[in-house]
């Protein structure tokens, strides 16, 4: 990897010092994972060429790596969302960079408001297929090096993964229901209109990240798995007005659940003991 990103791998690599085998992306409110990695090292977006700071509340910016159980991992705290208004370049930067680094499976975590009946505040929600309506694609422009042109999405999130966070949720007894995870450009919520139009879309909950990444992701072969902490009602379905602080005050109850599946999931796939 050359250019910018191949800069940032760089240096990631020196300072953790060995190759991860799983990407974790965490939401707002939900870095609950990171406390249960081993030997973090962290390293802030700031020391990267091509990283500008995150802007929004709740996300630090960061990448930090360890070990969870045996599995060596890094995880990405702190994302670049379309409403930033990023060049597409920035947008899909910490995705290539973990790919870059080796990761072979890329686990995204989002706050999201729920739509279809059950989709309610707490509940945590395994995206079975996603719909991307942020008007936009962070592949768009000349072909990178390592990427496909023309990315097959038949499989966005591996089916064997999510079989695998489905048999963990049981065992730890966390209710997981699967659902299609809609990508809106943001940064206003939707109207009651749109979320109206999203349910008849076949949308099960609506959000504005995770969808940039895991097309980066398929573009390079990377398996996803990727799960939505349902914060809220979507706009026009729950009482009231919707409110940034309270979705994050419910992503951070709703983390502990979604950490305790996400640990269980790659300590499934890696194999403990290796
Ligand atoms: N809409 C869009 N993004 C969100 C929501 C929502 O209702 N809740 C959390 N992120």
């Amino acid at each position: 990897m050359t250019g910018l990103v191949g800069e940032a791998r760089t240096l990631v690599r020196e300072r953790i010092g060995f190759e991860p085998s799983i990407g974790i992306v965490l939401g707002s409110g939900l870095g609950t994972v990171a406390e249960a990695v081993d030997g973090a090292v962290t390293v802030p977006f700031d020391d990267l060429p091509g990283f500008p700071a995150t802007g929004v509340q709740g996300h630090a910016g960061e990448f930090v790596a360890g070990r969870l159980g045996s599995a060596p991992v890094v995880l990405q705290s702190g994302r670049y969302h379309v409403y930033e208004g990023h060049p597409l370049r920035t947008l899909a930067a910490p995705a290539r960079t973990l790919s870059a680094l080796g990761i072979e499976i890329l686990i995204v975590t989002n706050a999201a408001g729920g739509i279809s009946e059950g989709m309610d505040p707490g509940e945590l929600m395994l995206i079975a297929d996603h719909l991307n309506l942020t008007g936009t694609s962070p592949l768009v422009g000349r072909q990178v090096e390592g990427e496909s042109r023309f990315p097959d999405m038949s499989e966005p999130y591996c089916l064997e993964l999510r079989a695998a966070a489905k048999r963990v949720a049981e065992s730890v007894g966390v209710t997981l229901r699967e659902g299609v995870y809609a990508a809106v450009h943001g940064p206003a919520y939707e109207t009651p209109a749109e979320v109206r139009m999203l349910a008849r879309l076949g949308a099960d909950a609506v959000g504005m990240s995770t969808v940039p990444e895991v097309l980066v992701a398929r573009a390079r072969g990377i398996r996803c798995l990727g799960f939505s902490a349902i914060t809220n009602r979507a706009a026009g379905l729950g009482d009231g007005a919707l409110d940034h602080e309270e979705v994050m005050a419910v992503g951070r109850l709703v983390g502990e659940r979604l950490g305790a599946v996400v640990t269980g999931v790659v300590r499934s796939v890696y194999g403990d003991g290796k």
